[in-house]
């Protein structure tokens, strides 16, 4: 049996796919039942999987997960922050806690840009996602404008500290930040590993700052923004990643299996 990979500080590695609005619930059973013959309990021992289908297939993936006793942990790609009422066409965390969902994805660049999600929404929302024992993903990452105006460290910086805002040290230490560079999302550009180990570092000394040095030692950061099986181990292997966000490449059952197995090295 294979070591588990740690990160050079010990923490547990998150894969987890984004499947967007991809997927219906036969695709995604059919997915699910060739990636669970692909990895084994080896490499989900090591490192942690969570997937992240549209809502119509939440309940379809937690039957099959469950039943199937697939060690992959459930995910969400967004919800509303309050508990229920009068929000058509909204989502409530309450309802996807009862589904056994573990990861909820706050913030994600494309709620940002395309639907309007404000720090402050993102914010209320990461509150939510723990008020019903869950763990929020927040999403963080500049667009390319911002990037050649080096204004990057500015932008992440304030993502993080508004997402973080009010919450316990004890629950930041808990949760996953993804940092993804909006102009590596779905473009096939991906930022050079030293860029990514770099904001990644500085999105750790935002949080020693907002929530102190356990919080920040526990924290799990992922990079996101084109990781595939060829990039995947070397960007892990950064000692301030400690996992991957991965969108377009979690859609086929090869490649993210693949990456899932980065320790051996990719393809
Ligand atoms: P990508 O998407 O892997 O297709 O670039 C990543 C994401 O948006 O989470």
């Amino acid at each position: 049996m294979p070591d588990a990979p740690r990160t050079t500080a010990g923490r547990r590695p998150l894969i987890s796919g984004n499947w967007k609005m991809n997927l219906n619930h036969f695709e995604a059973t059919a997915l699910l039942d060739k990636l669970r013959y692909l990895v084994s309990k080896d490499d989900l021992a090591a490192v942690e999987v969570s997937v992240h289908p549209p809502f119509t297939d939440v309940r379809t993936v937690q039957t099959f997960l469950e039943s199937e006793k697939v060690d992959i942990a459930l995910g969400a790609q967004n919800c509303h922050w309050e508990d229920s009422g009068a929000f058509t066409g909204e989502v409530s965390p309450g309802f996807l806690a009862k589904l056994n969902v573990r990861y909820v994805i706050v913030g994600h660049s494309e709620r940002r840009e395309l639907f309007g999600d404000t720090d402050e929404w993102v914010s209320a929302k990461l509150k939510a996602v723990l008020k019903h024992a869950m763990v929020p993903i927040l999403c963080v990452g500049e667009t390319l404008d911002e990037r050649e105006a080096g204004s990057t460290g500015a932008k992440v910086t304030g993502q993080v500290r508004a997402g973080l805002d009010g919450v316990s040290a004890e629950q930041v230490g808990a949760m996953v930040i993804a940092y993804e560079p909006i102009w590596a999302i779905g473009t096939g550009r991906t930022a050079t590993t030293e860029d990514a180990q770099s904001v990644c570092a500085s999105i750790r000394a935002t949080v020693a700052d907002v929530a102190g040095a356990d919080a920040a030692a526990g924290v799990r950061i992922q990079y996101g923004g084109s990781v595939k099986a060829s990039n995947a181990a070397e960007l892990m292997a950064q000692p301030d990643v400690d996992g991957a966000l991965v969108g377009g490449a979690s859609l086929d059952a090869e490649s993210f299996a693949k990456i899932v197995q980065f320790p051996l090295g990719g393809a």
